[in-house]
């Protein structure tokens, strides 16, 4: 066999090297082989030619709830207490009972946690996650005075509708989890109140 060109040595180099993991760029991935990545598939909000309306989305029929968006504890699914005199204050029992106690409730919002806040606000949640890194500015600390005295359920809810440039999380996180991320936020804070000085 002969042995490769310099050329070709070359060509297969810059290949891999123009490859490199952790580089930033604007442009679309290079997929070879595509697999599943183009789907025929309409999109939230995108039109259709299916309906009459030209809407690929339908809405619900009159006069009917969907069984998710219904919760009978009011103050469990808003945060808001039942006299709409301010947050609940404490993270509701039931909430912690649903995970069987406490420190399964803890370790679930760790979990959780590392999976949708982490992102942005990091680990410790020093507000400087991947997301910061790459330049959405002002991401909050979660470490301030005013949010480590804000009520539990302020928390929950601004972790269900968002807040300014957050986003809200209700439709991707569910409720028993949305209290346990609070749970975690609480033990990150504590963790985090040590001064050095
Ligand atoms: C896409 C990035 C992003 C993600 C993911 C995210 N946040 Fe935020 N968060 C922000 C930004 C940006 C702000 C600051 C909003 C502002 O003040 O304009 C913020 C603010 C906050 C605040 C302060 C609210 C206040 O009262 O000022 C809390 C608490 C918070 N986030 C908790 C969370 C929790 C818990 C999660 C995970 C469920 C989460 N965030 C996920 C971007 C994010």
């Amino acid at each position: 066999m002969r042995s490769p060109s310099p050329t070709s040595i070359l060509a297969v180099s810059a290949f891999a090297l123009a490859a490199c993991r952790g580089e930033v760029s604007e442009d679309p991935p290079v997929t070879l082989i595509r697999n599943m990545h183009n789907q025929p598939k309409y999109k939230a909000q995108a039109a259709g030619k299916f309906f009459a309306d030209g809407r690929a989305m339908r809405q619900p029929v009159e006069g009917t709830l969907s069984v998710e968006a219904f919760e009978e504890d009011d103050e469990r699914s808003t945060g808001v207490a039942s006299d709409a005199q301010g947050y609940v204050l404490d993270i509701p029992k039931k909430a912690a009972a649903a995970f069987g106690g406490v420190d399964a409730l803890v370790a679930r919002g760790k979990e959780r946690f590392g999976i949708y806040c982490a992102p942005c606000h990091g680990l410790i949640g020093d507000g400087n996650g991947t997301v910061a890194k790459r330049g959405f500015t002002g991401i909050a600390s979660l470490h301030q005075d005013r949010i480590r005295r804000s009520p539990d359920g302020q928390l929950y809810a601004t972790i269900t509708n968002g807040v300014r440039t957050m986003p809200g999380y209700a439709a991707q996180i569910p409720m028993n989890d949305r209290w346990a991320i609070v749970a975690y936020v609480r033990v990150l804070e504590l963790s985090q109140a040590v001064s050095a000085k």
